[in-house]
């Protein structure tokens, strides 16, 4: 009897803490062969009645791209309507952009094949136009949106996609929701003490899981020089240091102000002082389990702002190989593409992060031991090759070509990955090249590599050089 009641008492238990955590906490178990998971990012869609052909051109192109992609999760970081009249003078919330917002995502989610639950999309600004409430009579977002259909009413979501051997924790945060004031007063982002002790919450969620590596990754709509500090100023830069994120994923700028839209952020340190003791710490790190965020904590991330889908099409792809993020910025302007290659392997060197150092030192952690790319097409492909350039002698020489092998999506081939270590973080340029059986050929931009976390900082005319020199 006692246990009968012991038992109730516990499964009642386990369903109230179950619901107040399937909503905003979710676990998605993926299954990954080769370790490597990979997600989508779409932002700035602007739906808007007076141009129908952003809702188009969207549910054409990135339906049949998801569909050819199959990513784990689909990120989609605000303004997902206009809310603006032809003339630019007003902006509210209009219903029939909602209605239209609706409609493609559930063509995209059926014409894609995808899960709805793997959709995430956030509130920008332009949702937030004359919105005074949440939940309020102008608040079509909650009603509209796929995160308001599937209940996740909080202002900050998680989602954690479990391998046999990872943790890779999504959290969403929305910091538009207390205001609904008019553009251009609600440009900025304004997240309050309660939205950051909510994001601190979920992104330690994992820290006390020892038996899996764990990696964090934070979206939002507004980049971080568009958020303003709360009332007792903290700031969101300071949370995400604190909880070793490996990148901040945003929107909002558009391609306005240049394409390359991408910061690295770290701890100030203020005396050398510091910095000797994180050396010390690195040198002792090799034998330690923790290896896998290298031993010391190197407070930085990458803020990665991605371009719109209003005018430029943009899409993102971004991969977790074995822990190691990399990504393609495109575009679907020409429609949607019948071959995108992702290198996963090496990491481009001007988006490095330093503590690759640390994981470098950490043999046994770090797989260096093959060139590896995703190649997702819907063309049968003939042949993937590698090629490495040296650019040491100011113009590129072949050093090295193979053909990769397939698995999966995943294209890779051993390498002698010693040779390639190098002071310059610029010296060596890798492309990948896939031919489909029409013999279509398809190859990545260029792309400089650094084997000890060293970081490229080029400019474009660089790379541009480059990439012109080399066709
Ligand atoms: C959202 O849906 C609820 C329930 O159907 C409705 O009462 C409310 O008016 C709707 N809100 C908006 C802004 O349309
Ligand atoms: C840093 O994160 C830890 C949890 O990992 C938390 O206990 C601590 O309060 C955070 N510090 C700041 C300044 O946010």
């Amino acid at each position: 009897m006692n246990i009968i009641i012991l038992s109730i008492l516990l499964l009642l238990c386990h369903n109230c803490s179950g619901s107040s955590n399937t909503k905003n906490r979710e676990i998605i178990q993926v299954k990954s062969e080769n370790d490597v998971v990979w997600i989508v990012q779409l932002s700035d869609l602007h739906f808007s009645v007076h141009h129908p052909e952003r809702a188009l051109d969207f549910q054409k192109f990135v339906s049949s791209t998801l569909s050819m992609i199959n990513p784990s999760l689909v990120l989609i970081t605000g303004d997902l309507t206009d809310g603006k009249s032809k003339d630019h003078l007003v902006m509210k919330q209009n219903e029939e952009e909602w209605v239209e917002y609706q409609k493609t995502m559930e063509n995209v989610i059926q014409m894609s094949g995808l899960d709805r639950s793997i959709f995430y999309d956030l509130r920008g600004n332009h949702d937030n136009f004359g919105v005074p409430t949440v939940g309020g009579t102008f608040d079509f977002f909650s009603n509209y949106s796929i995160t308001g259909q599937l209940g996740r009413s909080q202002s900050v979501n998680s989602v954690t996609l479990q391998t046999s051997s990872r943790n890779l924790l999504f959290v969403s945060l929305d910091s538009t929701m207390s205001t609904g004031l008019r553009g251009p007063t609600n440009l900025f982002g304004h997240p309050t003490d309660q939205l950051l002790t909510e994001l601190n919450s979920h992104l330690s969620q994992w820290d006390s899981t020892s038996s899996k590596l764990l990696t964090k990754i934070a979206f939002g709509h507004f980049p971080l020089s568009f958020s303003t500090p709360t009332t007792s100023k903290k700031n969101l830069k300071q949370i995400f240091l604190n909880q070793s994120i490996t990148a901040y994923l945003c929107g909002h700028l558009h391609s306005k102000f240049g394409k390359n839209l991408k910061r690295h952020h770290e701890v100030d340190y203020e005396t050398d002082g510091n910095l000797i003791q994180l050396n010390v710490h690195q040198k002792g790190s090799s034998s330690n389990k923790n290896c896998q965020n290298g031993g010391k904590k190197v407070d930085e991330f990458w803020e990665l702002e991605m371009g719109d889908w209003r005018k430029s099409r943009a899409i993102r792809i971004m991969a977790i190989d074995k822990g190691r993020v990399s990504f393609i910025d495109t575009d679907l302007k020409t429609g949607s593409k019948e071959i995108l290659i992702l290198p996963t392997y090496p990491l481009d060197s001007r988006y490095m992060s330093t503590n690759m150092l640390n994981k470098y030192k950490c043999q046994s952690m770090e797989d260096t031991s093959h060139i590896r790319a995703l190649v997702f097409s819907s063309v049968i492909i003939a042949s993937v090759k590698v090629r490495i350039y040296d650019s040491s002698h100011g113009e590129l020489y072949m050093v090295l070509e193979a053909l990769m092998s397939k698995n999966d999506n995943l294209y890779t081939v051993p390498w002698n990955s010693e040779a390639f270590v190098d002071p310059s973080p610029s010296r060596y340029w890798l492309e990948i090249e896939a031919i489909d059986i029409n013999d279509e050929i398809v190859s990545t931009e260029l792309m400089p590599f650094s084997l000890n976390g060293l970081r490229a900082d080029l400019s474009w005319t660089w790379i541009e050089l480059f990439v012109m020199g080399c066709q």
